[in-house]
């Protein structure tokens, strides 16, 4: 009998100690780099514990600047002190991505609330002024302060409106023996324009902006995650550098950094090193760009598909800054050959800033003298990843279209 198929790997020394600590759920005893942000929610906040209500809030900054994870370890932190003292306070935090209708986030609020004999508040069915009520009688029965944080609230009011917020916004005057405070998440800054402007006004009673990392700043909280997680001495000179450089030539995102110092050290892991090294952090790299990329490429549309492999097709005979006539030329000379309808040049255009904005192309203006206008384009596909095959090997048109012979402008 071989050996069971698990042991090689089971028996496998590994440079984690704690694979926990580069979860994305998981929450450090340190938030390096945001004492500002913990000290502007902390002296607003704490009104909960003086018998005040503390303003309603609105969090905004990029992806990974840690919004969550700081709003979180105040709460936690508010929690502890609040029982400590006596004071009730409750704190929800919905997250507006899964829970995205006026229903749902009442219903689940005031279901965190349920007693026993309590009739269980059915998913959907009753009319939303019923659970509301529900939701109201339960709050004043606990009393206290109730804060309520809507992570990615952009979600909410696309999805919803902001009828919702107006509601919750409006608990204050309703609620006899509990006060509420609503602390809004968002990466989208320009967030309130959706909102109507009496909602906006009593949302946005406090504004906090979590500026994107620096290079340096990611440096010291992956400095302080391989501590927790990794064994001592496992990180070769340069790599925790490397991480941070790539994921603040971002957009100074540290769930980015982490990701990359997690894949990094799993690369190591498998080829057996006791050292994680520079070349580990590009192989993540490239992992985690292909891991990105490659389901936008293979979910676009048929047309879309044919611009870019036009694009890809004259970048690889040689041509760069490639004029969107050339684009147009070759993508007609394909649709001819696989016999697809081609689009009209006004459409690739719209197609060509639609695929700017999904960051696969990078489109620019030029003037062409005498006040005329055309635009080049070059793709932006990171190298690692074969564009053609993978529209390929999403698309059986395409295929075909890429067995064919074209006539291509050749380099300049
Ligand atoms: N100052 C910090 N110290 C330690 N870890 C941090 C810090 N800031 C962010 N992180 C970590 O980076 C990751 C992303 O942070 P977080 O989830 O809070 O970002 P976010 O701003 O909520 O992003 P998104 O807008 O995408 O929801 C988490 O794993 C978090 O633990
Ligand atoms: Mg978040």
């Amino acid at each position: 009998m071989e050996r069971n198929i698990f042991e090689k790997i089971l028996g496998q020394e590994s440079l984690f100690i704690d694979r926990r600590a580069f979860d994305h759920a998981f929450e450090p005893d340190k938030l390096p780099h945001r004492g500002g942000e913990v000290d502007a929610l902390v002296r607003n906040l704490v009104d909960a514990l003086n018998g005040h209500i503390p303003s309603n809030m609105l969090l905004y900054g990029v992806p990974g600047s840690g919004k969550t994870v700081v709003t979180r370890y105040v709460l936690s932190q508010l929690l502890d002190k609040g029982e400590e003292l006596g004071e009730p306070v409750f704190s929800y935090e919905i997250n507006c991505r899964n829970i995205d209708t006026k229903y749902r986030v009442v219903q689940n609020i005031a279901s965190q609330l349920s007693q026993r004999g309590d009739a269980p508040i059915p998913f959907t069915g009753w009319p939303t002024d019923r659970v509301l009520d529900t939701l109201v009688k339960r709050m004043d029965r606990e009393g206290g302060v109730h804060i309520i944080v809507l992570d990615e609230i952009d979600n909410l009011v696309a999805r919803a409106g902001d009828g919702i917020l107006y509601n919750l916004t409006n608990l204050n005057t309703i609620l006899k023996s509990s006060r509420c405070c609503i602390i809004g998440i968002s990466n989208d800054l320009h967030f309130t324009q959706h909102l109507g402007p009496r909602v906006s006004s009593r949302l946005s009673q406090e504004d906090l902006v979590f500026h994107p990392y620096g290079a340096a700043q990611i440096q010291d909280i992956l400095e302080d995650r391989a501590k927790t997680g990794l064994r001592q001495n496992s990180i070769g000179n340069g790599v925790i550098e490397l991480c941070s450089a790539l994921a603040a030539s971002e957009h100074g995102d540290a769930r980015r950094a982490l990701d990359l110092l997690r894949i990094s050290v799993q690369k190591a892991d498998q080829e057996g090193h006791e050292l994680v090294s520079p070349p580990h952090v590009r192989l993540a790299q490239s992992q985690l760009e292909y891991d990105q990329v490659t389901p936008v490429l293979r979910t676009l549309p048929l047309h879309q598909k044919l611009v870019l492999f036009s694009i890809k097709l004259n970048e690889e005979n040689g041509l760069r800054n490639i004029s969107t006539g050339e684009v147009f030329r070759t993508y007609s000379d394909a649709c001819l050959k696989i016999s697809v309808e081609p689009l009209t040049p006004r459409r690739i255009s719209s197609l060509l800033n639609e695929l700017d904005t999904l960051g696969l192309i990078m489109a620019r203006n030029v003037s062409k003298g005498r006040g005329g206008r055309s635009k080049q384009v070059n793709s932006a596909v990171p190298r690692g990843i074969d564009v053609i095959s993978t529209l390929s090997d999403s698309e059986a048109l395409v295929a075909q279209a890429s067995e064919e012979k074209y006539a291509l402008q050749s380099r300049l």
